[in-house]
This record gives C-alpha cells, sequence and structure tokens, in this order.
C-alpha cells in the first residue's frame, strides 16, 4: 500500500513536471520587437521558423500608411532583422532551421553555403521556379555563412585588398546578412555564375530586381543608395524578409535602413567604407558579452530601439533601373576578392568538395574576382 502511494506521488510529480515544460514551450515567441535580452532568449532559442507576417507590428499598416517609424528590429532571428555594420549579430549566433533549398548552384559540392533557414529557402524554390517558366535560369551561389566563415572571407579580403576597399564590399564578421540565413547571392550562366555588377544588366538579374519582392526577397544593396547602405551595389545579393515588407520596400524604392529611419552616419566614414575598429561605433543586437554598469546599458537600449522619424516615403520612380556601369564610381571600381576568386568555368564546376583557399590560384587579378 505504501509503494503504490509512492510510485503514485512520483508518477503525479512527473506529470507536473512534464506539464509545466509543456507548457512554457507553448508561450508566444514574440512579444515585443524591443531588444532586450529575455526577447532575445525568447528568439536565440526559438526551433520554429516564425509565419512571416508574426514578426511585424500587429500595427504595420497603419504605422506604413501614416508614414510613422517602423520599430527597429534587432533580433537576430527575426525575418526583418536589421543586420549591418552598425548593428552587429553576435558571434555565436547560428540560426534553426538551416536546409539546402531544392535549387540549381552554381556549384556541386556540398557546402554550408548551400543552406538557408526554411523560410527562406522555400521561397527561394518558389522564385526560381516561376523565373524558370519564364526562361530565367537562376543559380544560387552563395547562401548561409558563419561567423567563422565570413572572418575568413573578410580577413583573406583585407589581405589581398586592404580594409578600405575591402568594406566597400564585404562585411566584416557579425555584420553579414549571410549568418541569418536569410540572404543568398545569386547569379546566372550568362555572366558565368560571377557575382558583379554585370548581373544587374542581364535578364536574370532584371527579372530578379523586378520579382523578388513577389517572393518576399528585396535586393538588399541597391544602385545609387550606397551611402545609406554602406555596400556597393551588389544585384546578386538578395535577402528575404517577408511578402509585406518586401513589397513595401519595392514599391516605395526603400532599403532596410530607410525602413527602420536608421542611418550609418554617427560612424567614422572611410573613404570607401566605415571606421569600425572603434567598438563603442556599433551596436550590438544582443546585449554586449561584458557587463556594463546599470545606466550604461539603459542608454545603449535606448540608442538600439531609438525610433527616428521617418520621412516620408519617397514613391518608387523606377525600383528595377540596372545602371549603366559608366555612371557610377562604386561600379567601377574594381572588386575584391572574396570566397571563390577563381574565374568561373562556363558550366557549373563538378567537384565533390569545396575549394580551400590554399587550392585556389595564388595570384588573381581583381578583374576575375568576384563578390560576395
Ligand atoms: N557582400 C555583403 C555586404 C556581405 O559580405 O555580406
Ligand atoms: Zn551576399
Amino acid at each position: 500500500m505504501k509503494k503504490r502511494i509512492v510510485i503514485t506521488g512520483i508518477i503525479l510529480l512527473l506529470a507536473v513536471v512534464v506539464g509545466v515544460v509543456v507548457v512554457r514551450s507553448r508561450e508566444p515567441q514574440h512579444t515585443s520587437q524591443v531588444n532586450n535580452s529575455e526577447t532575445y532568449e525568447y528568439y536565440y532559442n526559438n526551433e520554429e521558423d516564425q509565419e512571416e507576417d508574426s514578426l511585424l507590428p500587429e500595427d504595420l499598416d497603419s504605422i506604413l500608411t501614416d508614414n510613422q517609424t517602423v520599430p527597429l528590429d534587432t533580433i537576430p532571428s527575426s525575418i526583418t532583422v536589421l543586420v549591418n555594420r552598425k548593428y552587429l549579430l553576435p558571434s555565436t549566433y547560428i540560426p534553426n532551421n538551416l536546409v539546402v533549398p531544392n535549387v540549381n548552384f552554381s556549384f556541386s559540392y556540398l557546402s554550408d553555403k548551400r543552406k538557408m533557414r526554411k523560410i527562406a529557402a522555400t521561397a527561394l524554390e518558389k522564385m526560381f521556379a516561376a523565373a524558370s517558366e519564364k526562361g530565367i535560369e537562376l543559380y544560387g551561389v552563395s547562401g548561409y555563412r558563419s561567423y567563422a566563415r565570413q572572418k575568413e572571407i573578410y580577413d583573406r579580403n583585407v589581405a589581398i585588398r586592404g580594409k578600405a576597399a575591402t568594406d566597400a564590399v564585404s562585411a566584416m564578421p557579425g555584420s553579414s546578412e549571410h549568418q541569418t540565413g536569410l540572404t543568398i547571392d545569386v547569379s546566372a550562366k550568362s555572366v558565368n555564375y560571377r557575382l558583379d555588377q554585370s548581373f544587374g544588366d542581364t535578364k536574370e538579374g532584371k527579372w530578379l530586381a523586378e520579382h523578388c519582392h513577389e517572393f518576399g526577397y528585396i535586393v538588399r544593396y541597391p544602385y545609387k543608395k550606397e551611402k545609406i547602405t554602406g555596400y556597393s551595389y551588389e544585384p546578386w545579393h538578395i535577402r528575404y524578409v517577408g511578402t509585406t515588407v518586401a513589397k513595401y520596400l519595392y514599391t516605395n524604392n526603400l532599403t532596410l535602413e530607410e525602413y527602420y529611419g536608421v542611418t550609418l552616419e554617427d560612424e567614422t566614414q572611410t573613404e570607401t567604407g566605415v571606421d569600425v575598429e572603434d567598438p563603442d561605433s556599433v551596436v550590438y543586437a544582443t546585449p554586449k558579452p561584458t557587463k556594463k554598469p546599470k545606466a550604461e546599458k539603459k542608454e545603449k537600449k535606448t540608442k538600439t530601439t531609438a525610433k527616428p522619424q521617418k520621412t516620408k516615403a519617397p514613391k518608387k520612380e523606377k525600383a528595377t533601373a540596372s545602371p549603366s556601369h559608366s555612371d557610377t564610381a562604386s561600379a567601377t571600381s574594381p572588386p575584391v576578392a572574396t570566397e571563390n576568386p577563381t574565374p568561373a568555368p562556363t558550366d557549373p564546376p563538378v567537384v565533390t568538395k569545396e575549394p580551400t583557399p590554399t587550392e585556389l590560384p595564388a595570384s588573381t587579378t581583381p578583374g576575375n574576382q568576384t563578390n560576395e
């Protein structure tokens, strides 16, 4: 009898523990877009990708209609997170739900750079299929990159080209959208799968610029927005933000920085990039690793979540205008070496493993190099 009571007690205790775990795991994953550690923990540990619109402010329509400022989103796993050289991802951030989209790639080996977050991968598959129906064959070139991989690429670029030239085209580790798993570089056979600005002049590049918003993507570094985004025009680099935001940005010819009303201006500008040596010139997307006195913490949070007034969104003149390369300084500046500076072959290379930097040709001319 006594034994039965003890066993019943243990079973009841276990049931309570299991119940608490289940209830906690079902708590809403998104309560606020304010950047605080509690919210951060929610997102960082979120196993499931959210429905794309569930992360947007509930009153987004009225915010946009009234041209108010959209609350800045710096939550690493949010599909609308702003990542740039001022708003960094933590080095430890690895997205959940990384999968390999079922699309053509410009290379045949297995690599993490095939991966994307599921929600972005699904949209990419739909987009590539829609393009193919119109006779446009797109190829994935570089998707997800870990912090460590981005560091390798960035450091290599700096070694070859110097920091200023590198900063115009290559994100320093922590500031690359590729780390979110929501971004991919896309190219076409017509430009030998290269990532350079001539892709924007191809029928594939033009189709991408005109239609990617229908699938929730934006061309993240558009032509003539270099000072706002901090990067040269990159017609190949697309970022998933969900269809609501993508359509809004496309229609109004806005970048993500303009959408949130933030600038890079309070940083020290260099000739082609931004001085990121000063650690206080960047705002981290998560709590800083070192403990700060309370007052200072509060000040940093205010800065991160500041909502500067956005000026009335300019109506789009011609969002897909592809520049003539001769009329832009950034378009004519030599590209910087990136992950694989080997001139692309006519067909995707058939190799079984990813080339390492030591397998790449030692001497490459800038003209043959591509950007990621
Ligand atoms: N080329 C973009 C800026 C990156 O490195 O993420
Ligand atoms: Zn890219």
